[in-house]
């Protein structure tokens, strides 16, 4: 079905993989393009409760966007290129469904942006992210700049933009880039037990959480949204559920209605 990526649904969880190990998964345009299809269906597939991106083979999540396509742009290709990635990064950070970032080897440029518009990073101990563009003469163009100095402040993100250095699996850690570091075989194995325990509560409500944490951006509302959405939780049924569980010391069974 797709050129460059596979996607598979194991139980409620969609695994996309980008499927370039021999370029170490960089990401032309056909791959953001199907990036883009599968998190299409992430959006409209009521059988898929959660998703999780990585790389295909044990070297690279994605070692950046294809330099092989950088070559003769012009200022106006470069803002569409921009434009393109960086849209379907949105449509990602947006999603309704918790989208996490399984970082087996090289997040690097686009890969670093990728990993970063999940909603959150589990990686491995090989795992390196990095914006390397600088040493290409470039600036990072699918949101790395606002991304990266959001989740480990200015100063960090600076020095890591200005200098092209890499940041190990540990300093990711540590800067809170990523959740959790395991071993490379045990990858799959956490983020997926991390998001069964997720989707066993209320779709609605996990949903709800998503867009009210995004709106801690520095650009909205998010305290106006927070209330608002706390407001419609009341709307569902799945509340009306939790809190009678709760009451009668059973476990809930939600319906995302
Ligand atoms: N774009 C296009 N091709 C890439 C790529 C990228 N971002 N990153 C790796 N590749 C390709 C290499 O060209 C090579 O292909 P080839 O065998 O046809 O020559 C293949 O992937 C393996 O990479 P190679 O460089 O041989 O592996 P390495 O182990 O020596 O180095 C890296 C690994 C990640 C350090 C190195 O590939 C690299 O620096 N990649 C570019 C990272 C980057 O600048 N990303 C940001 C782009 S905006």
């Amino acid at each position: 079905m797709y050129e460059t990526i596979s996607a598979e649904l194991v139980g409620k969880i969609y695994i996309i993989t980008i499927n370039r190990p021999d370029k170490l998964n960089a990401l032309n345009k056909t791959v953001i393009r199907e990036l883009g299809e599968a998190v299409d269906e992430v959006y409209e597939n009521p059988l898929i409760h959660a998703a999780i991106i990585t790389g295909s083979g044990n070297r690279a999540f994605a070692a950046g966007a294809d330099i092989r396509g950088f070559a003769g742009l012009s200022k106006e290709e470069g803002i569409l290129l921009a434009k393109q990635g960086m849209d379907v990064f949105f449509k990602i950070e947006n999603a309704p469904k918790p989208i996490v970032a399984a970082v087996n080897g090289f997040a690097l440029g686009g890969g670093c942006e990728l990993a970063m518009a999940c909603h959150f990073r589990i990686c491995n101990e090989t795992a390196q992210f990095g914006q390397p563009e600088i040493n290409l003469g470039l600036i990072p163009g699918y949101g790395g700049t606002q991304r990266l100095t959001r989740y480990i402040g200015k100063g960090p993100a600076l020095e890591v933009i200005l200098t092209g250095n890499p940041i190990n699996a540990t300093l990711a850690l540590h800067y809170g880039l990523v959740n959790h570091i395991t071993a490379p075989e045990e990858l799959m194995n956490k983020t997926k037990s991390i998001l069964l325990q997720i989707i066993s509560k209320a779709p609605l409500a996990i949903s709800k959480s998503i867009a009210a944490v995004n709106a801690a951006d520095g650009k909205s509302d998010g305290y106006s949204l927070e209330t608002k959405l706390f407001g419609e939780c009341f709307a569902t049924e799945d509340v009306k559920e939790g809190i009678a569980a709760f009451l009668e010391k059973r476990s809930p069974v939600f319906r995302g209605i």
